[in-house]
Parts: structure tokens; C-alpha cells; sequence
């Protein structure tokens, strides 16, 4: 539509043009096409969100369903949330969450299942045989996979399995109780509740390869070997600014070989404080080339940010002294890094978009690897 000489696009452009410094080599679209720009590829462009803001906070909604296509709870669905007493379920965060998504047309990835971080103490403190551990778990899977059975389509089963620096795994609850193989008991478990689900193992510090990226190579292909039902690797992503690895779209192929999908789960690039105006410009190639890398990968579904915006950013919290690592800033105005994401998407959607969005993997439960054709 034409208002007073200019589309609605070329208005926006325009303004921009007046407004944003980075105006000069500016967005060679308008950041309201990137839902549609990222469907045309066939990956999902997703952000992590939370609840209270979700329902009250007008430009957190704006932000949401003007920019992505999916949505992670970044806490609502975890256990402490879910079931903070034994057989006490929170289901209003969890609902808003699916709700919003749903009537605004958006993918959901659930998140998460097995952590060691945000565990009820009734759980991480309680005293557990394996038999009674593996009740609680199918309990757990039951109700939250299976009250949104068919409308979240992939779930973190596994999230952080090896001990920080890597490679070992780490000695979780899960671990001490059940064993090493509780990865493959777990994700078994989720594959009974929901067979349609596509199950992840959802790790962070693996994205530039080195031993912990390995050591879960190591731990698919035996997954896979065995038949486990073991869908897709969640390349968490969480980058310091200026170590952002070049070889990301390498390290997702290494995976996607084995038949897997890979997903980039919890991106953000958080910057050491003082911010200069000079690491935001350079954070938007940084969020340009993970998004490019995702689009290199046919294998890849998509990319999630984590956190809709700096002032919902857990880094602050949870790194003093670093801050800036999301593509809008504390008032939800776009930053440079937003246009990094249009800049990767705004190239000729390849052939991978085709169908791929729905497409399975190169693996076939309980059955034999079929390895991917070429
Ligand atoms: O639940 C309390 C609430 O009762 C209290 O009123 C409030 C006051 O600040 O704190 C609430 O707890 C916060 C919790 O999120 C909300 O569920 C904690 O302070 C806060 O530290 C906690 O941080 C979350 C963190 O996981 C916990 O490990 C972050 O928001 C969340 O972004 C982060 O997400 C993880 C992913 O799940 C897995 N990968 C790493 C990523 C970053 O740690």
C-alpha cells in the first residue's frame, strides 16, 4: 500500500536511513519481512521468552511476533517450574508460552527436560533407586510432552551433558542414579511419549570443535549405532564477542553427516563492558555469519536467540561485567545485530528450503542408521 509517495517498506527503510548509524551499508530489507524471509529458507528463526513480559509487555510482544518464528520458554518449562512439588503440576507459564505461539502462527522447541540446573529439591534432594528415579521421570515426560503432544515439535531431552570444560560427562543426578546410559533411557522414554517428537541433546562450547564437541560426537554416532532415537544436536551458542568460531557451519556438518539435524538453540554475543559503539556494529556480522552458517547447513532448522532483548538478557546476571549480547537493546530498539540476521537471510533461498523444513533425518528409530545420500 502507497501512503503519502512511499511504500510501507520504503517508509520504514527510509526512516531508518535517518535514524540508525549503521544506515551507510544499511538492511537491504525491512525487519519486519524476517519471519517470511526465514520461512522462504525453511529454518525457523526463534527467541527464548518469558512469561511475565509475554502477557503484560506490549513492546516485548512487538518484538516477539514482529521478528521470529518460534519460541523457547527460557524458563517456564523447566522442572523446578513444571512440577516444583511431586506430582504438582504449573501448567499457567508453560500455556502462555504454547498459547502465544499458537495464535501467532510460531514453531515451539521445548525446553528441557534432563539438566542439572533448575531441579525442584524434592528431586536433586531426594534419595532415589533407579526403579523409583525412572518413574519419576516417565511421570514427568507423560505430562509435559504429552499436554503438548503435536504442538512442540522438538524437545532439549538432554541439556548440558558433559561437565563444563568437557569431555567427560558429567555426574548428574541421572548419571549417579541410572548410570551413563540414562541419555539413552531418557531419550527412549521421550520417544514412547511422543513419537513424533524430534529429541535433542542440547550442549554448549561445542560450536568450534575441540574436545568436548568429540566427546559428543563420540556419544551420537554410539546413540546412533545402537538405534537410540537421537534426532538432533542444539548448538547452544552462548558467544563472547570477538571468539565467535569461524568454522560453525563445519562443526554442524560433522553432525549432520552422521544424519543428525542441528539446531542453534541460545544464541547470544555478549560484550565486554565498557560496550563501545564499535563492538555493537561488529556484533552484527557476528550474528550474520551463525545465521549464514545455519543456511550453509541443510541439516540446519534454525536459530534461536536467547533472550528477546538486553534488558531480558541473562548475561548481566549471570556474567558481571559483559552485557549488549541480544539484537534489541533495554528499550527494544533494534541493533545493528538484528540486521545482521536480515543480511544472512536476505540471500537467494537455496534449494535447501524446499521442503526441508519438515524433512526427517537420515535415521530411523530403533532401527538401522541409514546414512544421508549425497
Ligand atoms: O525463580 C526465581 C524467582 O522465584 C525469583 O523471584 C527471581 C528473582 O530474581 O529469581 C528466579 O530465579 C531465576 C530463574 O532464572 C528463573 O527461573 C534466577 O535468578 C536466574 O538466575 C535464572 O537464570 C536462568 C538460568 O538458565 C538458570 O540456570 C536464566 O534466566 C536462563 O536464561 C538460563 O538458561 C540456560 C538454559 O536453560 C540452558 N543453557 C544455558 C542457559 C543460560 O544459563
Amino acid at each position: 500500500m502507497a501512503v503519502a509517495g512511499c511504500t510501507a517498506i520504503m517508509c520504514v527503510t527510509a526512516l531508518l536511513a535517518l535514524t540508525q548509524p549503521w544506515a551507510d551499508d544499511g538492511p537491504p530489507t525491512d525487519a519486519g519481512e524476517l519471519p517470511a524471509l526465514a520461512r522462504a529458507h525453511g529454518v525457523d528463526l526463534g527467541v527464548a521468552v518469558a512469561v511475565e513480559p509475554l502477557l503484560w509487555d506490549g513492546g516485548y510482544q512487538d518484538v516477539v511476533e514482529g521478528h521470529y518464528t518460534s519460541l523457547t520458554a527460557e524458563n517456564t518449562m523447566k522442572w523446578e517450574h513444571v512440577q516444583p512439588e511431586r506430582g504438582v503440576f504449573e501448567w499457567s507459564g508453560p500455556d502462555t508460552v504454547v498459547h502465544f505461539a499458537e495464535s501467532h502462527g510460531m514453531d515451539l522447541r521445548g525446553h528441557t527436560l534432563l539438566w542439572h540446573n533448575q531441579q525442584p529439591s524434592w528431586l536433586s534432594e531426594g534419595v532415589w533407586t533407579s526403579a523409583e528415579l525412572r518413574e519419576v521421570l516417565r511421570e514427568h515426560m507423560e505430562a509435559l510432552m504429552g499436554r503438548y503432544q503435536g504442538r512442540i515439535g522438538a524437545w532439549d531431552v538432554i541439556n548440558e551433558p558433559f561437565e563444563d570444560g568437557g569431555p567427560f560427562l558429567r555426574e548428574n543426578l541421572w548419571y549417579q542414579v541410572l548410570g551413563e546410559d540414562y541419555i539413552a533411557e531418557a531419550l527412549w522414554m521421550a520417544h514412547e511419549v511422543d513419537p513424533e517428537a524430534r529429541l535433542y541433546i542440547n550442549e554448549f562450547n561445542i560450536e568450534g570443535g575441540g574436545a568436548k564437541s568429540d566427546a559428543l560426537y563420540a556419544l551420537a554416532s554410539d546413540l546412533l549405532d545402537r538405534g537410540v532415537p537421537l534426532h538432533g544436536i542444539g548448538f547452544q551458542s552462548h558467544f563472547v564477542h570477538g571468539q565467535v568460531p569461524e568454522n560453525l557451519a563445519e562443526t554442524m556438518t560433522r553432525f549432520t553427516d552422521l544424519g543428525l539435524e542441528v539446531t542453534v538453540t541460545e544464541l547470544d554475543v555478549r560484550i565486554a563492558e565498557p560496550v563501545s559503539e564499535e563492538a555493537i556494529q561488529e556484533q552484527r556480522e557476528e550474528f550474520r555469519h551463525v545465521v549464514a552458517a545455519c543456511l550453509d547447513v541443510s541439516g540446519c532448522r534454525g536459530v534461536t536467540v536467547w533472550g528477546v532483548g538486553d534488558a531480558h538478557s541473562w548475561i548481566p546476571e549471570w556474567f558481571p561485567g559483559y552485557d549488549a549480547a541480544t539484537p534489541f537493546d533495554e528499550d527494544y530498539e533494534p541493533k545493528p545485530a538484528l540486521w545482521g540476521m536480515v543480511d544472512a537471510l536476505s540471500r537467494e533461498p537455496s534449494e535447501r528450503s524446499a521442503g526441508s523444513r519438515r524433512r526427517g533425518t537420515g535415521r530411523v528409530p530403533g532401527g538401522t542408521r541409514r546414512r544421508p545420500v549425497r
